[in-house]
Formats: C-alpha cells, structure tokens, sequence
C-alpha cells in the first residue's frame, strides 16, 4: 500500500491558542478517510494547513510523494482538490463555467492544450453537471442558485478536477436528505480510484462512506479506525459521540 498523504507532527498556533497539537495522520492511496471531531476541533484549520492557506508552525505534508509543507495552493493543485465549508463557487460566472473553470485548472487539460477548451474538458464538465443534477441549470449564473444548489457546485468544482487527492469540508451541510444522499453517492462514484478525505458530521454519511475515520479532539487526533472501531471506542463516545445523545 502507498500512502496518500501523510501529515507528521503539524502544529498550528493562533495567537496563545494551540488549535493543532501534532498531528499524525496517513491516509492510504485510494482509501476513503473520514476526519471527525467537536466544533472547534481544528478540522478546517488542519485543511488549511494540508492546502496550503495556512502554514503549519510545525511539521510536514507529503502528498503523493512530495513534501507540499506551506506549499501555496495553486503551487499544489495537479495534486489536489479541496471544497470549504462554506460556498466559494465564482457567483458572477454560470454554472457550467465553474466547472469548465475546474476541469480546465487540471493536469491533464493542461498537458493535452493550454489554450482552448477540449472536447475532453466539455465533456468532463458537463458530466459533472449532470452527476451533481445542475443539468437544468447550466447557464444560470452560479448566484441564482439556491445554497443547496451551491453546495452541489462547490462539490463538483472540486471533484471536475482530476487531482488524485480529495479534500471535502463537510460537502453535505445545509443540504436536506435528498440532497446529501444524492451528494453522498456522487462523491462514492466520482473518488472512485482516488484519495479522499473529508470532514463531516453527519453519522450516517460517515459510516457509510469511509474505510477509515480519524477522530479530531482539541487539536489531536485521539483515534483512527475503521467505522466498526470508531463507533466502539471508549474515548471516542465519551469526546464526541456521546455529546449528541
Ligand atoms: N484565522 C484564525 N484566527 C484565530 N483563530 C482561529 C482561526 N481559524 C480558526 N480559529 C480557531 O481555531 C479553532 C479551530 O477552528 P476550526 O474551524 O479549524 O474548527 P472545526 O473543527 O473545523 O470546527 P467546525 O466543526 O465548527 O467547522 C477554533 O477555536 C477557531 O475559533
Ligand atoms: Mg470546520
């Protein structure tokens, strides 16, 4: 087994608050890997770290072999794809164009033309609008969309790229059960033979997604394991688990 990502020792301080404590983490190539925890865990902050929106103030991210520590991340996007927690689709362009925007910004268009748009590309992109049900909606502007609708961008932006590492801030929030299932099943399909990881709070999607779940807990990860492990660790229930019942 190769390793996908590996995360050695990362701290991240904001001012005298320590919201990374040395994280270790690897995650297999083509495994599936669920990252959960309390609000406030540093989930987000740890992918700002992996993308390179922040540096790390210790430690090192290797990701398909190369060292990305503080890596800025257009320097790292052939190697990987990461959607937000919250929206960031580009508002003023339509829908189709978002994912054109991201099919275009990956390795193998630019290795087949730089300049004009492939039939490969088009393809890619209207396949993702339809795999994300947008069909309807190809040219409305991407700000017309309901925040549900938004979401379902935001995960087929990140997801129209082919960069073999995957990193999804909770692709299902604010979207109702239909919504998340269909998104759930988009994101099973299309990780297919790729590195995933992504954070997420709903239970049910977790457990039915993952190969492996890390448990995040004031800036450690203080589990990893598969679903069944997870769910019967002691330390687990009682940190986070348990403060849902
Ligand atoms: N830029 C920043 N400056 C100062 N503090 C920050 C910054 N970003 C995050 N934090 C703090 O770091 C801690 C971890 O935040 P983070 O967003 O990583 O948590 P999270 O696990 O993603 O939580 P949630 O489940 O609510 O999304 C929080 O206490 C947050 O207030
Ligand atoms: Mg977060």
């Amino acid at each position: 087994m190769t390793i996908a990502l590996e995360l050695r020792g990362i701290a991240k301080r904001f001012g005298p608050t320590r919201v990374l404590r040395g994280i270790d983490l690897q995650v297999q190539s083509g495994e599936r890997h669920a990252l959960i925890g309390p609000n406030g865990a540093g989930k987000s902050t740890l992918f700002d770290t992996i993308s390179g929106r922040t540096k790390p103030d210790e430690g090192r991210i290797v990701a398909i072999g190369i060292d990305i520590t503080g890596r800025a991340p257009q320097r790292i996007s052939r190697v990987l794809a990461r959607s937000f927690q919250t929206t960031s689709v580009f508002t003023g362009l339509s829908v189709l164009d978002n994912l054109r925007c991201a099919a275009l910004g990956s390795a193998s268009s630019r290795r087949i033309d730089r300049w004009l748009p492939s039939r490969a590309l088009e393809d890619r992109a209207r396949a993702m609008l339809d795999a994300i049900g947008l069909a309807a909606h190809a040219d409305v502007p991407a700000a017309r969309l309901t925040y549900a609708e938004q979401r379902a961008l935001d995960l087929g932006i990140a997801l129209a790229t082919d960069a073999p590492l995957i990193l999804l801030d909770e692709p299902t929030a604010g979207m109702n059960r239909a919504e998340a299932s269909r998104a759930l099943a988009l994101i099973r399909a299309t990780t297919q033979g790729r590195t995933l990881v992504v954070i997420e709070h709903d239970m049910d999607a977790v457990f039915g997604l993952a190969d492996r779940i890390s448990v995040l807990v004031q800036g450690r990860v203080i589990a990893t394991g598969t679903p069944a492990a997870i769910r019967d660790d002691r330390a687990v229930r009682e940190a986070y688990l348990g403060e849902s019942r």
